[in-house]
């Protein structure tokens, strides 16, 4: 998968930026708070109809302006496809060649990226939500059906939790509630444990390859037992919530499942959460998201890969390193960088460098 242009609109600081990206490596570089990141959020946005920096539609929108579009030619190895997004303070809408996809999915099936940004060491060092939404995504990323496996058990939870705010909760209508719960969690679950077999098998030699030492593993950890069929998982999933009901409806709250599971990840057998230094942290994360999109590719799927903010990110050598593997696994990649040597010095890939200068774009 291929962005082979880029039209940029009212997007945050930038007025109008077209730019032409047909190269293995785009390089948007510049001074601090000229517009790379917010560039790079609109490349984002495009494929994943989020930003990752706010939820807030009116953010994304330039300020005086009233909607926000971008616009993307994707090749995807047979057809070329022009994506829209447009923001409004309102509204978010998506459009392949013209027209709304009738399901979400098709929209994503048409284009997925995986972002690492500074901010993602959170993921090694923070809570465990952070590592669970790590692994949703990555779920995703490899096949958009995950999707529906995730809002369901959401929107069953959410549910459920409205039913217990309610004192005392009605137990016919939550042991109702639980019955779909504790199936929709076994799906969860195994496609989490699916994925995380998956990013596993990458996981040890990439990190390797950035940090150029080390043994690091991840596992799933799981208030489920071991197992890879549904109905053994459900059952146990349903007997936990069982035993927990009481309790739950006492406290007016869910309190087992899923949503507390957690990855853990190790550096030589010692938790990363606990001992990474914040370097050490940066490396897991890469090779976290790298795993992320080679299991992508595997299923068929072509990430984009977006780095932001390379040059504060690792050492010279380990973004030297970075960098070259970045060429060998042969992806289309974004960065943003205060210092463009740094791409260019570590690869013979195809290189297409554009400075961004208040919200201009010159290359
Ligand atoms: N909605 C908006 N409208 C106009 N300007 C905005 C909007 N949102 C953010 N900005 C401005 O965009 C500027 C550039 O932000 P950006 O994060 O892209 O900088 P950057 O080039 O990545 O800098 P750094 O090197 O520091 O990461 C910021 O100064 C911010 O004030
Ligand atoms: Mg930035």
């Amino acid at each position: 998968m291929k962005l082979l242009r880029l039209s940029v609109r009212d997007w945050r600081n930038l007025p109008e930026v077209d730019v032409e990206c047909d190269a293995d490596f785009v390089v948007f570089w510049g001074d601090n708070a000229q517009g790379k990141t917010n560039l790079l959020e609109a490349v984002y946005g495009l494929a994943t109809l989020k930003s990752f920096r706010t939820r807030k539609n009116r953010e994304l929108v330039r300020w005086g302006a009233d909607r926000a579009l971008v616009k993307g030619r994707i090749h995807d190895g047979h057809v070329e496809r022009e994506l829209k997004l447009e923001v409004t303070h309102k509204s978010r809408s998506a459009t392949i060649d013209g027209k709304p996809p009738r399901v979400l999915r098709e929209y994503f099936d048409g284009i997925r990226a995986v972002l690492f940004a500074p901010e993602d060491v959170a993921i090694v060092r923070g809570a465990p939500d952070l590592r669970r939404a790590f692994v949703d995504r990555a779920a995703f990323t490899a096949s958009s059906t995950f999707l529906e496996v995730a809002q369901l058990h959401r929107r069953l939870l959410d549910q459920k939790a409205a039913l217990l705010r309610r004192f005392p909760a009605d137990r016919v209508q939550l042991s109702i509630f639980d019955e779909q719960l504790a199936q929709a969690g076994a799906h969860l679950v195994l496609r989490r444990r699916r994925i995380v077999g998956e990013l596993d098998e990458r996981f040890g030699e990439l990190h390797s390859r950035i940090s150029g030492h080390g043994d690091s593993t991840m596992r799933y950890r799981s208030c489920l037992p071991a197992g890879d069929e549904v109905e053994p998982l459900a059952a146990a999933y349903l007997a936990l919530l069982e035993q927990s009901r009481d309790g739950d409806i006492e406290r007016g709250a869910n309190r087992v499942g899923p949503q507390r599971d957690d990855l853990v990840l190790q550096l030589d057998e010692k938790s990363a959460r606990n001992f990474a230094s914040q370097g050490q942290a940066r490396s897991v994360v890469l090779a976290l998201k790298l795993s992320e999109l080679l299991a992508a590719r595997e299923r068929g799927a072509r990430p984009l890969f977006l780095l932001d903010d390379l040059s504060s990110e690792l050492d010279r050598l380990r973004r030297g390193r970075l960098v070259e593997l970045l060429s060998d696994l042969d992806l289309q990649c974004f960065v943003t960088t205060t210092d463009p040597s740094v791409v260019a010095a570590g690869t013979s890939a195809d290189v297409r460098s554009y400075e961004v200068e208040n919200g201009g774009v010159t290359g």
